[in-house]
């Protein structure tokens, strides 16, 4: 049910950002509260039993219910963000896109070694993002706890890449 209903919710955009892309379109989902509080409470339900010390949430969608999740289950959130936008000192990692390379980065102090960390995203489409995050995190001293996504492109393949970092996989769309 919560995965029709936000199926129904995300706008497809043709030849966004570049000819040939589909952009999923969240933002209709933001406008409907209720919608985002299932959101939260699914993800809280399929994560029951986890260990889970932090939230991660991957700059910027991650960040929409990466808060609401970790004030849901008491525990804190880490902003994982593109280069140069964090003031305090940094850990960084580069990681390969389709053209070129990005980088992404956290406060050093943002976790404790030992924490099991669960990394959110909105979605999760080459999963090149959240490996990034998962090696930064383990780089950290930290485990990784798991990930959770709003919604897969499944023809990417992101889950056969995040496989082997952990076996814990919350995907409420498809
Ligand atoms: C999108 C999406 C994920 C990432 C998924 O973010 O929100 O973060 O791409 O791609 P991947 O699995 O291939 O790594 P985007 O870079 O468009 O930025 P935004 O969240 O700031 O809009
Ligand atoms: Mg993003």
């Amino acid at each position: 049910m919560i995965t029709q209903q936000i199926k129904s919710a995300i706008r497809d955009i043709p030849d966004f950002p570049k000819p040939g892309i589909i952009f999923k379109d969240i933002t209709p989902i933001l406008k409907d509260p209720v919608l985002c509080e299932n959101i939260v409470n699914a993800f809280v339900e399929q994560l029951k039993g986890k260990r889970i010390d932090v939230i991660a949430g991957i700059e910027s969608r991650g960040f929409l219910f990466g808060l609401t999740l970790a004030t849901k289950l008491g525990v804190p959130f880490v902003p994982i963000r593109k280069a140069g936008k964090l003031p305090f000192t940094i850990k960084q990692k580069a990681y390969k896109l389709e053209y070129g390379t990005a980088i992404i980065e956290c406060h050093i102090d943002a976790f404790e070694p030992g924490q099991h960390v669960l990394i959110h995203d909105d979605l999760l489409a080459t999963g090149g993002t959240v490996t990034a995050a998962s090696e930064l995190i383990k780089e950290m001293g930290c485990e990784i706890a798991g990930f959770c996504f709003v919604v897969e492109l499944g023809f990417l393949e992101g889950r056969q890449r995040i496989a082997p970092i952990s076996d814990t996989l919350v995907v409420l769309a498809e």
